[in-house]
């Protein structure tokens, strides 16, 4: 874990995780996750935004988890690597975090163009976020994390 790793891993902490595999059907089982948590934890007010941030950011772990192809793991000859989704419980707030095999970063635009066909999905998370980034965890790839608060 490097030294920009968030302090919620570095401090004992409640967290829920799911491994999903890389193909079309993983931002559905993301959003089909987060409910359950948020009830549990008694956060059920943050359920739409959580959900909305949770396919976002899984949406974008699938394109590059998957090793072949622009179009999300369309090809059934695809290599398929594993997603997780992780939800972490602090006070007076929810981290939603998302792991992918890639080493690249997000790259959000930096306006809001109607007429792009995407570059919206970090956008979107940064506006129902309190504040999001990525960091590099020792086991290779990557994690992206929002909060809710
Ligand atoms: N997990 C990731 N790993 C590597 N690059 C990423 C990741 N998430 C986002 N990016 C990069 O950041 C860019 C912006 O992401 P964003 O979600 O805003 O747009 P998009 O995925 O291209 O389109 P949309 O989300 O509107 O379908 C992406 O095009 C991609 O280049
Ligand atoms: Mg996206």
């Amino acid at each position: 874990m490097n030294s920009s790793a968030p302090l919620w891993q570095r401090t004992s902490r409640v967290t829920r995780e799911i491994w999903l595999a890389a193909e079309m059907s993983a931002p559905r089982y993301a959003r089909a996750f987060v409910p359950g948590v948020l009830v549990d934890w008694g956060l059920e007010r943050l359920r739409e935004d959580a959900e909305l941030v949770a396919s976002e950011l899984v949406t974008n772990a699938l394109r590059v988890a998957c090793v072949a192809g622009p179009a999300p793991c369309a090809a059934a000859s695809v290599r398929r690597e594993m997603i997780r989704v992780r939800l972490v419980l602090l006070e007076g707030s929810l981290i939603i975090e998302v792991w992918d095999p890639a080493v690249a970063r997000p790259a959000p635009a930096r306006v809001m163009d109607p007429s792009a066909e995407n570059g919206r999905g970090m956008l979107i998370v940064e506006a129902l976020s309190a504040q999001w980034n990525s960091y590099d965890p020792a086991e290779g790839g990557k994690w992206v994390w929002a909060e809710l608060r």
